[in-house]
């Protein structure tokens, strides 16, 4: 059987394949937790220095599967996407994102996460938490108004406004927007195996002073975020956008 996230290594590099081409690689509770798994054994074991999260050179992911968050929506902090993302903002190694095609969703969330996010110039960003009744996840309501400024990061999260790769990398989202997705892949996998070289401990304590400042804030408003999110779920305003995307599909 195919793998729905392909798990490669390559020296001390962990690269996680979403690879789910025909629903657009929309993530699935199974993928979420092959990933939370992944994640949590590159973070202990020793031999690993860097993770590269990458879809194909023509989609990263669709973002959360529609169908499942209709017939099982996320209801704690204990459910698949929860140990996934907490998983990532733990991680105490580099993480890296490769990017083309759409990103939609958790798809952009995450990137809010990783490290050093390189994107293709034409790939497809959207966050469209309130256009399906939802809202932001995941530390997005803090993260993005401080990087962009309210009235920038309003655009992308009270309209559901998609942007580009090109645009991700001048907003500082990403790292660096690249020709086309087969370039971003091999950059980005590039970028990723100069770890092989770096210190680790000099890495793994770099990271942690980049995120200390912020992470008993971030945590508090994920929670504040995920308790909404999962009340929004179960709302009218997402059962009919939810089911409608479903209906024309
Ligand atoms: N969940 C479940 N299935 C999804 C999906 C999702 N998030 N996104 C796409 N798919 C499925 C489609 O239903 C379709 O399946 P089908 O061929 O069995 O009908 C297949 O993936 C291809 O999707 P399609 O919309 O035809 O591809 P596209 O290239 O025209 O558009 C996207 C790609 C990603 C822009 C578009 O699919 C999209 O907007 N998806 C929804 C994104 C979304 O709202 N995610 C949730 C955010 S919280």
């Amino acid at each position: 059987m195919t793998e729905i996230i392909q798990i490669e290594r390559e020296c001390g590099l962990l690269t996680l394949r979403l690879n789910r081409p025909e629903k657009k690689n929309a993530l699935t509770r199974a993928m979420y937790s092959h990933m939370a798994e992944a994640l949590k054994q590159a973070d202990t074991n020793p031999e690993i220095n860097a993770v590269l999260i990458t879809g194909s050179a023509e989609c990263f992911t669709a973002g959360n599967d529609i169908a499942d968050f209709i017939q099982q929506p996320p209801g704690s902090l204990d459910s698949p996407v929860f140990h996934f993302m907490l998983n990532l903002l733990e991680c105490r190694k580099p993480v890296i994102a490769a990017v083309a095609g759409a990103a939609v969703g958790i798809g952009t969330t995450m990137l809010l996460h990783c490290d050093l996010v390189y994107v293709s110039r034409d790939a497809r960003l959207r966050m469209p938490f309130v256009n399906l009744g939802l809202c932001p996840e995941f530390g997005s309501s803090l993260i993005l108004p401080r990087l962009l400024g309210h009235a920038k990061a309003a655009e992308l999260l009270l309209l559901g406004e998609g942007f580009s790769g090109e645009q991700a990398a001048e907003w500082g989202i990403a790292t660096e927007a690249l020709g086309s997705g087969e370039a971003t892949l091999a950059k980005a996998r590039e970028m990723a195996l100069r770890f092989e070289s770096l210190p680790p401990e000099a890495v793994r304590i770099s990271k942690q002073l980049m995120k200390a400042p912020d992470r008993e804030l971030l945590r508090k408003v994920i929670e504040e975020e995920g308790a909404l999110f999962t009340q929004r779920l179960r709302s009218p305003e997402a059962l009919a956008a939810l089911t409608g995307f479903i209906k024309r599909h």
